[in-house]
């Protein structure tokens, strides 16, 4: 069977060093400048070094990552919304120069990655604030996060020496190359991605279910890298998720894995991006619902829906799926949507997150009709951890 969605730009980005030239760059980058990245910053370096940001080979350039601001396009043209870029601080970008080869490595200095610094530049907080996330405010978590990060960039590409250390969710973390080939092998050309930072409540279960009745698999991609404070922590998620495949997901079409990056909260420039990665998966659609990785109020309800009106639709690539807002209506008694049901709200039930958080940590359980009761034992039992 052939490959059914190409990668972003044609072609799948390998920046994993191997052989002799591992070796070569593991004995080469002992003797060079080190500079430990951040959590946010590794695990992007994993992300573009299996391929899951292609096109990107390594940390952007000025030129990327202001068009990226400014057009929602790499300077090449291709869509690509939200910046990927390495920080550091004036002092220290004050003693590295263009064209230097670096180590990159954790806080413990495990030496990571090589990276051919091109080029040193200006960390433009204010405009990215306002161009990527809408906001300058640091309740923003995204914006406070950018604002407390190195003033100035490094520009470049990446060579992976060590791969991050995970022991977490060893079995659920494929790279696109194995999602792709695993696709393959079940036989599945159409393909729906979810993305996920939530525990998983009806209304998810439903719109994925939906999804999966026009395509041939679904893969649920909770994210698992960096979050904010008041997340629920990724463990509890993918337990719930794991309770949730046991007993109502037909296990022959769809696929529970994680997707190791941080969360930006950029709401619909973020839908963007989630779905050009999942592309490099392999996923041919990907669902979009009600605010989108969006955070407090910052962004409109179906803003992450209109973003998309604004790419050509050939240059994305895989199609986005939208959903309207979606609850359980006791009156039609199953879940529908704004766009299926006629009846009042009244008859709807809905709950927010802080909400169900409140219910949870005085140990009530939301009712069935809002979460499955095995995933709701879940949460309890880690609210009471
Ligand atoms: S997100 O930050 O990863 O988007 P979350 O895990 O809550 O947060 O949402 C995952 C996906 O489900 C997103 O596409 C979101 O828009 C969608 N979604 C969540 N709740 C609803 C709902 N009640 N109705 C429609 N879509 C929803």
């Amino acid at each position: 069977m052939k490959e059914t969605i190409a990668p972003h730009g044609g072609r799948l980005v390998d920046r994993r060093l191997k052989g002799d030239e591992l070796t070569e760059a593991r004995k080469r980058a002992e003797g060079l400048r080190k500079i430990a990245i951040s959590p946010k910053e590794i695990s992007d370096l994993e992300l573009i070094s299996t391929g899951a940001y292609s096109p990107l080979e390594g940390f952007m350039t000025k030129e990327d990552y202001h068009s990226t601001m400014d057009t929602m396009h790499l300077a090449g043209g291709l869509p690509w919304t939200i910046p990927v870029t390495l920080a550091v601080s004036k002092e220290t970008a004050d003693t590295i120069k263009e064209g230097e080869d670096v180590a990159l490595t954790s806080e413990d200095g495990t030496i990571l990655a090589l990276m051919a610094v091109e080029e040193v530049f200006p960390h433009d907080k204010d405009k990215e604030a306002l161009q990527v996330y809408g906001t300058r405010e640091e309740a923003h978590p995204g914006v406070k996060r950018l604002y407390q990060s190195g003033d100035m960039l490094l520009g470049g590409k990446v060579s992976l020496i060590e791969r991050p250390e995970h022991e977490d969710f060893k079995q659920y973390r494929l790279d696109p190359a194995q999602t792709r080939a695993l696709f393959q092998e079940r036989g599945w050309k159409r393909v729906v991605g979810f993305q996920t930072r939530n525990p998983i409540h009806r209304a998810h279960e439903y719109i994925q279910k939906c999804a999966l009745e026009v395509v041939d698999g679904l893969m649920i991609h909770p994210l698992v890298g960096e979050t904010k404070a008041d997340d629920i922590p990724a463990d509890v998620r993918m337990r719930c998720y794991e309770v949730l495949m046991e007993n109502y997901y037909p296990k022959d079409r769809v696929m529970l894995l994680v997707f190791p990056a941080a969360m930006r909260y950029a709401g619909p420039r973020e839908a963007v991006f989630h779905a050009l990665i999942r592309k490099n998966y392999g996923c041919t659609h990907f669902i979009v619902g009600r605010d989108h990785a969006g955070v407090g109020n910052y962004y409109g309800t179906f803003d992450a829906h209109y973003i998309f009106d604004e790419f050509d639709p050939e240059k994305i690539g895989i199609t986005p799926l939208f959903f309207d807002y979606t609850f359980y209506c006791k009156r039609c008694g199953g879940m529908a949507s704004y766009k299926t049901c006629p009846h009042d709200s009244h008859d709807h039930i809905t709950l927010s997150g802080t909400k169900v958080r409140e219910m949870l940590r005085q140990g009530e359980i939301p009712p069935p009709e809002f979460s499955r009761p095995e995933v709701a034992g879940v949460l309890i039992k880690a609210m009471k951890g």
